[in-house]
């Protein structure tokens, strides 16, 4: 079932009962779309891990609309905790605490903390408000593939699998949440995302990224379950591509061994790519665009059926830093 863009008084009661009865519905966030269940409901966890194809001991973001509704989830809400949550609820932060008894080890992946996050995105809002429960949501993909930032994606992904597909059009970020726990003396990024690291400058000196993501090959689990597994992958193969001779030279040697290649390209360069195949991703001086278009850029080659995407490497900077995170991770690390 799909509604366009708003969702009125009585489709809010056809979601919030199929959540209360256990049931399936994906839902956009300002993030990606999210595909929600009731967190504190097992079976109704078994069924996202069962649509998705997600490995059980990857744990699922809990979502709540309001902030009363956080207290009942965790042991105890820190005085850095406040300020995140003053800072960026609501908004694209997770943030990570103990769990409370309440909260099932099957939402939790295992785990004795739970993640929580307040999305900014009036009809997630209105669902979560509507229901009253806590809604866990892992992005409403199936497990490996680019995140949904259309109900187009989530349908390409879940139909059949899902009992509602609300259709809110293009989400805003278009990439995931920035997921961080407190540390002792100050904040750790477990995952890059929406809220950048200079963002959390603002609020706290020691801002950290979890040393596993910057240096993958080292033997340490990331402290973010999720970041050690392949994501975010289209069918083709993904190259990243930092020098643009080099992306040119690889693209007519992949196209002599008979390979389709597509080239995911800024808008400042498009102009070097005229006689070849590329999508344009997004300007360099506006990051925020890149981010926005990357999934769908990704899911849009896999339906031209391309066999090869070369990418751009951007800088970290910013919304890059969460961009080029999934990148790599679309890439399985692969360089030219
Ligand atoms: O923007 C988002 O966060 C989207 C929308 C739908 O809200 N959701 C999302 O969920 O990205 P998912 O399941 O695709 O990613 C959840 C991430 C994983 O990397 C997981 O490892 C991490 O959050 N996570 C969840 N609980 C955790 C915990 N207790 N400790 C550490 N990491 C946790
Ligand atoms: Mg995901």
């Amino acid at each position: 079932m799909r509604w366009q863009e708003k969702i009125d008084a009585k489709e809010l009661d056809y979601v919030s009962n199929v959540l209360k009865n256990g049931g399936l519905v994906a839902f956009p966030t300002e993030t990606v779309y999210g595909l929600g269940a009731n967190a504190l409901d097992e079976s109704a966890i078994d069924g996202i891990y069962r649509a998705k194809g997600r490995p059980s001991d990857n744990p699922l973001i809990v979502h709540i609309g309001n902030v009363e509704d956080l207290e009942p989830l965790v042991n105890e809400i820190g005085n850095m905790e406040k300020v995140l949550m003053e800072a960026f609820w609501p908004g694209p932060l997770t943030i990570i605490f103990k769990k409370s008894e309440r909260v099932p080890m099957k939402t939790t992946g295992g785990l004795d903390s739970v993640a929580v996050r307040m999305p900014d995105n009036d009809i997630a809002l209105a669902i979560l408000k509507e229901c009253r429960l806590p809604i866990a949501a892992p992005s409403a993909n199936t497990s490996g593939k680019p995140s949904p930032t259309d109900a187009s994606h989530v349908e390409e992904d879940l139909m059949g699998k899902v009992d509602v597909i609300v259709d809110g059009g293009r989400t805003g970020i278009g990439l995931e949440s920035t997921v961080v726990e407190v540390v002792n003396d100050g904040v750790m990024i477990l995952r890059p995302g929406g809220v950048t690291k200079e963002d959390l400058k603002k609020y706290f000196e020691n801002v950290f990224i979890d040393p596993a993501l910057e240096n993958e090959d080292a033997d340490k689990q990331p402290r973010s379950p999720g970041q050690k597994y392949k994501h975010y992958a289209p069918k083709a193969e993904v190259y990243m591509v930092a020098e643009l001779d080099v992306l040119i030279d690889s693209y007519h040697i992949f196209e002599s061994e008979g390979k389709k290649v597509g080239i995911m390209a800024t808008e400042e360069n498009a102009s070097l790519y005229e006689e070849l195949n590329y999508i344009v991703v997004g300007s360099r001086t506006q990051p925020e665009t890149v981010a926005a278009n990357l999934f769908k850029v990704l899911r849009d080659f896999d339906a031209m059926g391309v066999d090869i995407i070369l990418a751009e490497v951007l800088d970290d900077l910013g919304i890059n830093l969460a961009t080029m995170n999934r990148l790599k991770k679309a890439a399985g690390g692969k360089e030219l």
